[in-house]
């Protein structure tokens, strides 16, 4: 009972920031994201009968305890469905370098919950995955597709309609996600603890809420035309109004460091000088950009002069999770 599956990380674009359901890990508003094709989580899911206990490696170490009884909660959820009781040996390995301070959440369940259902003998529709991965974290829920992908909030108390879904394929528009490495020290909250604190003390919490369907319509509408302006308009407009939530809560919570702040500048100061290109910041220092393929090259060589720039790491749209092998005793 071994399956592997290869899922992708994914950048939102309309950012998810606070849940209405916490257990279930129900977002309260809908998002946008793009797949990322060149940074990956590749896992497999052994069950097996000579453990004891669920066991995590991750990037060929032992995770922590913390880590591995996130995973093993999760794979309750399949074994529930699957109706086995057998632990199972997790090997998750990412594409992209190890504690560069990237959230691999999403390319991590999405990858989990596929190989994890195919490992249990699982036969899941792509909405069902999405619905299960999102009980890993919200954003894997996106990790499920590929090119642009949007989140649905749902009404459903049980979240059946809280589930992702494709807007267009990798192949839609060749646009190039640039993601810019500052620091690589551990963010201040995670961003579960830091969404639920946002929500709790934030004063532009409703406002958030409520804005929400605008910027979800505006991407729709640049997503259609291929109108990069537009859309790297409101992704940085999502980001900023999501780190000024943050940045309100009490006490505050600030994801930036320094750095982030220069790259920010330095994308303004390249867009003035007729390069379109745009910025993205999940809740982290590290900055992602957006620009047509076109602009990579020189995108990528000002931003690594920066002082505090640490690397630069260049990535397509890419596909959606799928399964590498499976087999079966
Ligand atoms: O999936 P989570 O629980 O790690 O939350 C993701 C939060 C952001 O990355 C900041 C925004 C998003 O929509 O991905």
């Amino acid at each position: 009972m071994k399956a592997t599956a290869v899922a992708h990380a994914n950048i939102a674009l309309v950012k998810y920031w606070g849940k209405r359901d916490e257990a279930l890990n129900l977002p309260v508003a809908g998002s946008i994201s793009a797949t990322l094709l060149d940074l990956s989580t590749c896992t497999s899911v052994i069950f097996e009968e000579e453990l004891e206990n669920d066991v995590l490696m991750l990037n060929g170490q032992r995770a922590s305890p913390r880590a591995e009884r996130r995973v093993s909660g999760f794979l309750d959820l399949i074994r529930e469905r699957a109706k086995i009781r057998l632990p199972a040996r997790v090997v998750s390995e990412n594409s992209f370098p190890a504690g560069t301070g990237l959230a691999s959440s999403a390319s991590a369940f999405a990858s989990i919950a596929l190989a994890g259902i195919r490992a249990a003998s699982l036969t899941l529709s792509p909405a069902k995955l999405s619905e299960l991965a999102r009980r890993g974290s919200g954003s894997a829920a996106r990790s499920i597709f590929g090119g642009f992908v949007e989140m649905k909030a749902g009404r459903e108390s049980d979240g059946s309609d809280a589930v992702a879904a494709p807007l267009a394929d990798e192949g839609y528009w060749p646009i190039s996600l640039i993601v810019v490495l500052s620091s690589t020290d551990p963010k201040e909250m995670g961003s579960s603890e830091g969404m639920i604190h946002s929500a709790r003390t934030s004063p532009y919490y409703g406002a958030w809420i409520e804005s929400s369907a605008r910027d979800l319509e505006e991407t729709h509408q640049a997503i259609i035309a291929r109108d990069l302006e537009r859309l790297g308009t409101v992704a940085e407009h999502s980001s900023l109004k999501m780190h000024a939530l943050t940045l309100s809560a009490r006490p505050a919570i600030v994801y930036w460091e320094g750095t982030t702040v220069t790259v920010i500048r330095a994308v303004r100061e390249l867009r003035k000088r007729g390069v379109p290109v745009y910025f993205s910041i999940d809740a982290g220092p590290q900055v992602t950009l957006l620009c047509e393929s076109g602009s990579t090259e020189s995108v990528k060589s000002a931003l690594e002069g920066i002082p505090g720039v640490q690397g630069v790491l260049v990535s397509a749209l890419g596909p959606g999770a799928r399964c590498l092998e499976e087999e079966s005793s």
